[in-house]
């Protein structure tokens, strides 16, 4: 209906997200379908990819798709400039690394710093970098997840903004904690990102803040898929 003619306030457009991929592509398709059934209130804007053949370009319409290789770029800041200048582009919210695997240099991070979110396959500060799982198996950790960020220049040290967490089974190999992790990762990310949209998450300096307060320990994903103050509890 016409606001005009209702009244109504026009409610302010949907966040911008852009959506950086290496792979396979299961979260951006977990991003797709909750703003398909309406659980989140956003729009993609471009997926962007260091892997011109990555599986996960194919989830989105090829006008929202933008992939180079690095070996075409003379270096990783050139390569990373172009990235960033593609991203810029696309005027987003948010930029969400849900996937990517390579590593951003400085002057990309700092670009987009307070709007750049990582999903990471660790209870960070536990395990940064790859070969995650089968690095927890090895140490004989009781629990593993996952981990959503802010995107600093060190790796994988950014602020938690919240985690999963599930138990290592004692069957398991590196593949099978990987599966059951990733299932765990969709609905943690749709959980952060329904916040970043609401306009309830911000980086201030060093520390994450949620509705204005530090958040000094991340919140925990319950089994319902909503997120929990770890310290009391309470759904937030
Ligand atoms: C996910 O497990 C994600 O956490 C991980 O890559 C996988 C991508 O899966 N990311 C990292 O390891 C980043 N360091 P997807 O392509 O199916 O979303």
């Amino acid at each position: 209906m016409n606001a005009r003619v209702s009244g109504a306030q026009p409610s302010p457009l949907p966040d911008r997200i852009a959506v950086l991929v290496s792979g396979r592509g299961s979260n951006l398709q977990a991003i797709l379908d909750a703003i398909e059934d309406g659980s989140l209130r956003a729009r993609i804007v471009g997926v962007f990819s260091d892997k011109p053949d990555a599986p996960a370009l194919e989830r989105v319409e090829p006008a929202l798709r933008w992939s180079a290789s690095p070996k075409a770029f003379a270096s990783r800041e050139a390569f990373d400039a172009a990235l960033g200048d593609a991203i810029e582009a696309v005027r987003p919210d948010w930029v969400v690394c849900a996937g990517y695997l390579r590593i951003l240099c400085d002057a990309f991070v700092e670009r987009f710093r307070g709007r750049l979110l990582n999903i990471h396959p660790s209870l960070l500060p536990k395990y940064p970098g790859l070969r995650t799982h089968a690095r927890a198996i090895a140490d004989g950790e009781a629990e593993h997840g996952a981990s959503v960020h802010f995107v600093i220049t060190e790796l994988d040290a950014g602020t938690v903004v919240a985690q999963a967490r599930i138990p290592v089974l004692s069957g398991d190999d590196p593949d099978t904690l990987a599966g059951r992790v990733l299932r765990i990762e969709h609905p943690l990310l749709l959980a952060v990102l329904r916040l970043a949209v609401a306009g309830r998450l911000a980086e201030q300096g060093t520390t994450t803040t949620l509705d204005g307060h530090a958040l000094f320990t991340p919140l925990l994903l319950d089994s319902a898929g909503a997120l929990r103050a770890p310290d009391t509890d309470a759904p937030v």
